[in-house]
């Protein structure tokens, strides 16, 4: 019922409890005591005793209500499940998706303010205090496990993209998923899945996004090569806005990847790739090979051209 409520609050400066009552078909009392709980909320709600309710401002929080008011994507983000606090949003989701919870559908979001154990790649930490965006994407796309590369990879352009329109800054991807302003990490993706021999069951998406994170809040073995949007850009940016353009992003090139329309996301990758064309190392496993990354094939995979001139295709790895 508070998401209706809002919704009246947002249309008019004031409304009576009467009105919302009658709209609502609840009594008064209903409709004040969920007034007290979007003020515990953040939300600062005026009552005037003649003309009733006015919602003078919103709290800078992710909730659900927020982002879907403005949310134009068919069905990523329909559903959200809300956290102020939570362990990882990625195992919070991978439970939902293999549980089949009911309304775990294609596109659902598991997000939160922030992680007390965010997950990396390669069994890293990640570091997620509030500030930034800690979010999950769930999917059951009826591709073989092979297109998991690429999923990581029209997550990296979604997130780019959402960068860009949301605020005015060109960020980098460098491979396979990091995202990167002024040559440092301001996103990474964390994709992770359970698949039969040919058919994925479930993939979810994590992304994390440093927006409000201040410099000297990173802890000091990533300072120097990590960036928030605010640090960078120097002025404020909604959080719930670019979630809002990230979501509809995703789900543009999310619709392409399924009909298995990679030319255009491939396309946009290589023009924010950081990688291509430079000289690099890349950790696979237990070697390391050198060589300069020259292009990135259908399959997401980087064609790295070695000293000897031998080509090789490296699905995954970490550049050093
Ligand atoms: C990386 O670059 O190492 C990947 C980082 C992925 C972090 C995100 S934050 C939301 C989601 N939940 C997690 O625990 N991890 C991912």
């Amino acid at each position: 019922m508070t998401n209706d409520i809002l919704k009246y609050l947002r249309e008019k400066e004031y409304i009576s409890g009467e009105v919302l009552a009658k709209k609502l078909g609840v009594s008064r009392v209903a409709i004040w005591k969920q007034i007290q709980r979007l003020k515990n909320m953040g939300y600062k709600i005026i009552a005037d005793q003649n003309i009733g309710y006015c919602l003078i401002s919103r709290p800078d929080l992710l909730l659900p209500q927020e982002i879907q008011n403005g949310l134009s994507t068919n069905y990523i983000g329909r559903k959200i499940y809300y956290f102020s606090k939570l362990e990882s949003t990625n195992i919070i989701a991978k439970e939902k998706a293999t549980h089949k919870e009911e309304g775990v559908n294609e596109g659902t979001i598991v997000i939160a303010e922030r992680q007390s154990a965010g997950k990396g790649r390669l069994g890293r930490k990640w570091f997620s205090p509030t500030g930034g965006i800690w979010l999950s994407i769930i999917l059951y796309p009826q591709l073989s496990p092979s297109y998991i590369p690429r999923i990581t990879l029209m997550t990296a352009v979604a997130v780019v993209k959402a960068i860009e329109r949301c605020a005015q800054i060109k960020g980098q991807i460098k491979w396979p998923n990091d995202i990167l302003i002024n040559e440092k990490k301001v996103c990474g993706i964390l994709t992770e899945m359970s698949a039969e021999l040919d058919l994925i069951n479930w993939v979810v998406v994590g992304i994390g996004i440093n927006v409000e994170i201040k410099k000297q809040e990173f802890p000091e073995d990533i300072r120097e090569k990590t960036t928030s949007l605010k640090e960078a850009l120097r002025k404020e940016i909604s959080r719930v806005r670019l979630v809002q353009i990230f979501l509809k992003e995703f789900e543009r090139y999310y619709e392409l990847l399924k009909k298995r329309e990679i030319s255009l996301i491939l396309k946009e990758w290589k023009s924010y790739s950081h990688t291509l064309g430079k000289k690099i190392k890349i950790n696979i496993g237990e070697n390391i090979v050198t060589g300069e990354a020259i292009d990135i094939n259908e399959e997401g995979a980087l064609i790295l051209k070695k000293g000897d001139g031998e080509l090789i295709e490296i699905i995954s790895g970490t550049i050093i």
